[in-house]
């Protein structure tokens, strides 16, 4: 858990790799780690979920396709932790399995859901694993330990725009089958 001067430091690091990586491509290699969090290549439904998401998104902060220093700066929002005062990262024995991580998405899940039930918000952050070898050792991870995932946690801005967006949600008919 980062509060503080802790969370102020690792951010400051994180946003300069950031805008390094923006400059120099390449270097993401530097800050990242291998691995198959997402796929190598997005396809149909998923690719069209996303984007549809992420438009959503820009539209509702007002950013207009090629606006490329608006998309910088909203996506180094995550690496502020959205402003929120708490940063949680997430790591696992790199031993464990692909069933380690289901019952740690559902440990991810309470947390969440804790949060919610003392008034508080979180933001599960993906993003943070662009930046695993800057985060693990600042951090004091061992070596046997790989990141999972970010999380800010605080209060959300209820006024604020970016907040009033809502995915859409497929049917149940679409991805349940009775047989
Ligand atoms: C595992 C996981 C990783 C996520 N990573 C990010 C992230 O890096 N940045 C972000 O803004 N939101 C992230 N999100 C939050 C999604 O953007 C959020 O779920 C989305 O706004 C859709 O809202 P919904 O969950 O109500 O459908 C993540 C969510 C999950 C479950």
């Amino acid at each position: 858990m980062l509060q503080d001067d802790r969370r102020d430091a690792l951010v400051a690091q994180v946003c300069a790799a950031h805008d390094a990586t923006r400059a120099v491509p390449a270097r993401a290699a530097d800050y990242g780690e291998e691995g198959d969090f997402y796929p190598a290549d997005w396809v149909a439904p998923y690719i069209d979920r996303r984007r549809q998401n992420g438009w959503s998104l820009y539209d509702l902060l007002g950013i207009g396709k090629g606006e490329k220093d608006k998309m910088h700066a909203q996506v180094q929002r995550n690496y502020r932790f959205f402003d929120a005062p708490v940063g949680l990262m997430f790591t696992v024995d790199r031993v464990m399995g692909r069933g380690s991580l289901i019952d740690y998405g559902m440990f991810m899940q309470n947390v969440m859901l804790a949060a919610r039930a003392r008034g508080l918000h979180t933001c599960p952050q993906a993003a943070w694993n662009y930046y695993a070898k800057i985060i693990l050792p600042f951090i004091g991870a061992s070596a046997d330990e790989k990141l999972v995932c970010g999380m800010a946690l605080g209060y959300a801005d209820e006024s604020a725009p970016v907040n009033t967006l809502h995915t859409p949600r497929e049917t149940v008919e679409s991805f349940a089958r009775w047989v």
